[in-house]
Protein backbone atom coordinates (compact mmCIF):
# COMPACT_ATOMS: atom_id res chain seq x y z
CA UNK A 1 0.00 0.00 0.00
CA UNK A 2 1.16 3.43 -0.76
CA UNK A 3 2.79 5.34 1.87
CA UNK A 4 1.54 8.84 3.57
CA UNK A 5 4.57 11.49 3.56
CA UNK A 6 5.25 14.79 5.38
CA UNK A 7 7.98 16.57 3.07
CA UNK A 8 9.29 19.44 3.64
CA UNK A 9 10.72 22.14 1.37
CA UNK A 10 12.92 24.80 2.77
CA UNK A 11 13.19 26.41 -0.95
CA UNK A 12 16.31 29.16 -0.29
CA UNK A 13 16.00 29.75 2.95
CA UNK A 14 18.01 29.30 5.97
CA UNK A 15 22.13 29.40 6.27
CA UNK A 16 23.24 25.99 6.60
CA UNK A 17 23.97 26.35 11.03
CA UNK A 18 20.17 27.74 10.86
CA UNK A 19 19.46 24.85 8.76
CA UNK A 20 21.33 22.34 11.45
CA UNK A 21 19.36 23.49 13.71
CA UNK A 22 16.02 23.17 12.61
CA UNK A 23 16.66 19.22 11.46
CA UNK A 24 17.75 19.03 14.64
CA UNK A 25 15.07 20.53 16.53
CA UNK A 26 12.44 17.93 13.94
CA UNK A 27 14.60 15.33 14.75
CA UNK A 28 14.03 16.02 18.34
CA UNK A 29 10.49 16.46 18.34
CA UNK A 30 10.08 12.94 16.13
CA UNK A 31 11.73 10.63 18.38
CA UNK A 32 9.30 10.84 21.15
CA UNK A 33 6.06 10.21 18.78
CA UNK A 34 5.73 7.81 16.07
CA UNK A 35 4.26 9.56 13.02
CA UNK A 36 1.71 7.83 11.01
CA UNK A 37 3.88 9.07 8.09
CA UNK A 38 7.53 9.10 6.44
CA UNK A 39 9.03 12.26 6.81
CA UNK A 40 11.13 13.87 4.68
CA UNK A 41 13.40 17.70 4.38
CA UNK A 42 14.36 18.64 1.56
CA UNK A 43 17.12 21.23 1.53
CA UNK A 44 19.28 23.74 -0.35
CA UNK A 45 22.33 21.72 -1.61
CA UNK A 46 24.54 23.55 1.19
CA UNK A 47 22.99 21.80 3.96
CA UNK A 48 22.65 18.42 2.97
CA UNK A 49 26.01 17.20 3.90
CA UNK A 50 25.41 18.49 7.00
CA UNK A 51 21.69 17.99 7.88
CA UNK A 52 22.45 14.13 6.82
CA UNK A 53 25.17 14.07 9.52
CA UNK A 54 22.96 15.98 12.22
CA UNK A 55 19.83 13.74 12.48
CA UNK A 56 18.76 10.26 12.64
CA UNK A 57 18.01 9.66 8.55
CA UNK A 58 15.92 6.90 9.62
CA UNK A 59 13.56 8.94 10.97
CA UNK A 60 13.85 11.62 8.38
CA UNK A 61 14.54 11.42 4.63
CA UNK A 62 16.91 13.79 3.57
CA UNK A 63 16.40 15.07 -0.19
CA UNK A 64 17.77 18.17 -2.50
CA UNK A 65 15.09 21.00 -4.37
CA UNK A 66 16.55 19.94 -7.45
CA UNK A 67 19.35 18.55 -9.84
CA UNK A 68 21.19 18.70 -12.46
CA UNK A 69 19.94 17.94 -16.18
CA UNK A 70 23.21 16.66 -17.23
CA UNK A 71 25.50 13.74 -15.85
CA UNK A 72 28.72 15.49 -15.41
CA UNK A 73 31.27 17.95 -17.19
CA UNK A 74 31.32 21.52 -18.08
CA UNK A 75 28.03 22.17 -16.36
CA UNK A 76 29.32 25.59 -14.30
CA UNK A 77 26.91 25.90 -10.86
CA UNK A 78 25.23 22.48 -11.71
CA UNK A 79 24.78 20.43 -8.90
CA UNK A 80 24.20 16.62 -10.63
CA UNK A 81 22.05 13.59 -8.85
CA UNK A 82 25.00 11.30 -8.10
CA UNK A 83 26.50 14.56 -6.19
CA UNK A 84 22.94 14.71 -4.94
CA UNK A 85 22.97 11.02 -3.86
CA UNK A 86 27.04 11.05 -2.48
CA UNK A 87 25.77 13.67 0.33
CA UNK A 88 23.66 10.71 1.65
CA UNK A 89 20.34 12.25 0.53
CA UNK A 90 18.07 9.72 -0.99
CA UNK A 91 15.15 11.78 -2.38
CA UNK A 92 15.35 15.10 -4.91
CA UNK A 93 11.92 17.68 -5.32
CA UNK A 94 11.53 17.70 -9.44
CA UNK A 95 9.89 19.99 -11.76
CA UNK A 96 8.28 22.15 -8.41
CA UNK A 97 6.30 25.73 -9.76
CA UNK A 98 9.22 27.97 -9.45
CA UNK A 99 11.54 25.80 -11.38
CA UNK A 100 9.37 25.34 -13.75
CA UNK A 101 8.75 29.46 -13.78
CA UNK A 102 11.24 31.03 -12.91
CA UNK A 103 14.29 28.68 -14.45
CA UNK A 104 12.25 27.52 -17.76
CA UNK A 105 12.56 24.08 -16.76
CA UNK A 106 10.17 22.13 -19.90
CA UNK A 107 8.95 18.74 -19.64
CA UNK A 108 11.75 17.54 -21.75
CA UNK A 109 13.91 18.56 -19.23
CA UNK A 110 12.40 17.31 -16.44
CA UNK A 111 12.20 13.82 -17.89
CA UNK A 112 15.91 13.61 -18.43
CA UNK A 113 16.14 15.05 -14.29
CA UNK A 114 13.54 11.98 -13.57
CA UNK A 115 15.96 9.61 -15.60
CA UNK A 116 19.18 11.10 -13.87
CA UNK A 117 17.71 10.93 -10.23
CA UNK A 118 16.50 7.38 -10.33
CA UNK A 119 19.70 6.11 -12.37
CA UNK A 120 20.94 7.06 -8.97
CA UNK A 121 18.72 5.68 -6.84
CA UNK A 122 17.55 8.56 -5.75
CA UNK A 123 13.20 9.00 -5.51
CA UNK A 124 11.76 12.17 -7.21
CA UNK A 125 9.26 14.36 -5.50
CA UNK A 126 7.68 15.10 -8.81
CA UNK A 127 5.60 18.38 -8.47
CA UNK A 128 2.55 19.53 -10.94
CA UNK A 129 -0.11 22.11 -10.49
CA UNK A 130 -2.23 24.82 -12.55
CA UNK A 131 -1.79 28.34 -12.71
CA UNK A 132 -4.91 30.21 -11.48
CA UNK A 133 -5.59 31.49 -15.14
CA UNK A 134 -5.97 27.81 -16.13
CA UNK A 135 -7.88 26.63 -13.10
CA UNK A 136 -10.35 28.96 -13.80
CA UNK A 137 -11.56 28.60 -17.24
CA UNK A 138 -11.17 24.73 -16.07
CA UNK A 139 -8.34 23.99 -17.96
CA UNK A 140 -6.25 21.80 -14.62
CA UNK A 141 -7.05 18.63 -15.01
CA UNK A 142 -5.58 18.43 -18.80
CA UNK A 143 -2.42 20.84 -17.65
CA UNK A 144 -1.47 18.27 -14.43
CA UNK A 145 -2.34 15.39 -16.99
CA UNK A 146 0.31 16.89 -19.49
CA UNK A 147 2.54 17.57 -16.96
CA UNK A 148 2.21 13.89 -16.09
CA UNK A 149 2.30 12.67 -19.71
CA UNK A 150 5.31 14.96 -20.70
CA UNK A 151 7.71 14.34 -17.76
CA UNK A 152 7.38 10.27 -16.36
CA UNK A 153 5.04 8.34 -19.08
CA UNK A 154 8.24 7.52 -20.67
CA UNK A 155 9.21 5.36 -17.38
CA UNK A 156 8.56 1.68 -16.93
CA UNK A 157 5.71 0.99 -14.32
CA UNK A 158 9.05 -0.08 -12.53
CA UNK A 159 10.36 2.91 -12.54
CA UNK A 160 7.14 5.28 -11.99
CA UNK A 161 6.89 2.71 -8.61
CA UNK A 162 9.67 4.69 -7.40
CA UNK A 163 8.03 8.00 -8.32
CA UNK A 164 6.05 10.34 -5.57
CA UNK A 165 4.00 12.83 -6.67
CA UNK A 166 3.13 16.50 -5.63
CA UNK A 167 -0.20 18.07 -6.68
CA UNK A 168 0.42 21.84 -5.87
CA UNK A 169 -1.65 24.62 -7.95
CA UNK A 170 0.70 27.12 -8.30
CA UNK A 171 -1.97 29.72 -7.04
CA UNK A 172 -2.12 28.21 -3.14
CA UNK A 173 1.55 27.68 -2.91
CA UNK A 174 2.99 30.66 -0.22
CA UNK A 175 -0.01 32.90 -0.89
CA UNK A 176 -2.12 31.82 2.30
CA UNK A 177 -5.15 30.36 0.14
CA UNK A 178 -5.26 26.63 0.09
CA UNK A 179 -7.11 24.79 -2.28
CA UNK A 180 -10.55 23.08 -0.04
CA UNK A 181 -9.98 19.75 0.63
CA UNK A 182 -12.66 19.07 -1.84
CA UNK A 183 -10.48 20.16 -4.40
CA UNK A 184 -7.63 18.59 -3.55
CA UNK A 185 -9.62 15.41 -3.62
CA UNK A 186 -11.06 15.53 -6.81
CA UNK A 187 -7.91 16.25 -8.71
CA UNK A 188 -5.66 13.86 -6.67
CA UNK A 189 -8.28 11.40 -7.58
CA UNK A 190 -8.34 12.28 -11.77
CA UNK A 191 -4.59 11.77 -11.30
CA UNK A 192 -4.53 8.70 -9.92
CA UNK A 193 -7.43 7.42 -12.47
CA UNK A 194 -4.51 8.90 -15.25
CA UNK A 195 -1.79 6.68 -13.27
CA UNK A 196 -4.22 3.77 -13.92
CA UNK A 197 -5.09 4.54 -17.28
CA UNK A 198 -1.08 4.24 -18.32
CA UNK A 199 -0.24 1.48 -15.54
CA UNK A 200 -2.68 -0.07 -14.74
CA UNK A 201 -4.66 0.06 -11.08
CA UNK A 202 -2.47 -1.82 -8.20
CA UNK A 203 0.74 1.02 -9.73
CA UNK A 204 -1.80 3.74 -9.41
CA UNK A 205 -3.36 2.59 -5.50
CA UNK A 206 0.46 2.36 -4.70
CA UNK A 207 1.53 5.47 -5.92
CA UNK A 208 1.84 8.42 -2.97
CA UNK A 209 0.37 11.73 -4.19
CA UNK A 210 0.63 14.88 -1.86
CA UNK A 211 -0.60 18.35 -1.73
CA UNK A 212 1.04 20.97 -1.53
CA UNK A 213 0.14 24.92 -1.08
CA UNK A 214 -0.48 26.55 1.99
CA UNK A 215 -0.99 23.65 4.24
CA UNK A 216 -0.50 24.27 7.54
CA UNK A 217 -1.70 22.75 11.13
CA UNK A 218 -4.76 23.67 10.75
CA UNK A 219 -5.76 22.53 7.44
CA UNK A 220 -3.65 19.17 7.21
CA UNK A 221 -5.99 17.54 8.93
CA UNK A 222 -9.09 18.20 6.62
CA UNK A 223 -6.86 17.63 3.37
CA UNK A 224 -5.15 14.55 4.92
CA UNK A 225 -8.29 12.82 5.69
CA UNK A 226 -9.07 12.90 2.05
CA UNK A 227 -8.77 9.20 0.56
CA UNK A 228 -6.71 10.42 -2.61
CA UNK A 229 -4.41 12.90 -0.58
CA UNK A 230 -1.47 11.06 1.36
CA UNK A 231 0.38 14.11 2.73
CA UNK A 232 1.79 16.96 2.12
CA UNK A 233 4.73 18.76 0.17
CA UNK A 234 5.18 21.83 3.24
CA UNK A 235 7.02 25.11 2.18
CA UNK A 236 6.84 27.70 4.80
CA UNK A 237 5.10 25.82 7.16
CA UNK A 238 8.09 23.68 7.07
CA UNK A 239 10.30 26.65 8.68
CA UNK A 240 9.23 26.15 12.15
CA UNK A 241 9.74 22.72 14.08
CA UNK A 242 6.83 23.48 15.82
CA UNK A 243 4.54 23.84 12.73
CA UNK A 244 5.84 21.00 10.99
CA UNK A 245 4.80 19.09 13.37
CA UNK A 246 1.78 20.12 13.69
CA UNK A 247 0.99 19.03 10.35
CA UNK A 248 3.33 15.78 10.98
CA UNK A 249 0.70 14.72 13.55
CA UNK A 250 -2.32 15.37 11.69
CA UNK A 251 -2.31 11.89 10.58
P1 LIG B 1 3.88 26.72 0.79
O1 LIG B 1 4.83 26.08 -0.33
O2 LIG B 1 3.55 25.64 1.77
O3 LIG B 1 4.71 27.82 1.40
O4 LIG B 1 2.67 27.24 0.09
C1 LIG B 1 4.63 24.77 -0.79
C2 LIG B 1 5.64 24.43 -1.87
O5 LIG B 1 5.93 25.30 -2.69
O6 LIG B 1 6.16 23.31 -1.92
Amino acid sequence: MRKNIVAGNWKMNTTVQEGVALAKEIDAALAGVTPKCDVIIATPFTHLVSVVNAIDTNRIGVGAENCADKTEGAFTGEVSAKMVASTGAKYVILGHSERRAYYHETPEILKEKVLLALANGLTPIFCIGEVLEEREVGKHFEVVKAQVEGSLFNLSAEDFGKIILAYEPVWAIGTGKTATADQAEEIHAFIRKTIADKYGKEVAENTSILYGGSCKPSNAPELFAKPDVDGGLIGGAALKADSFMGIITAF
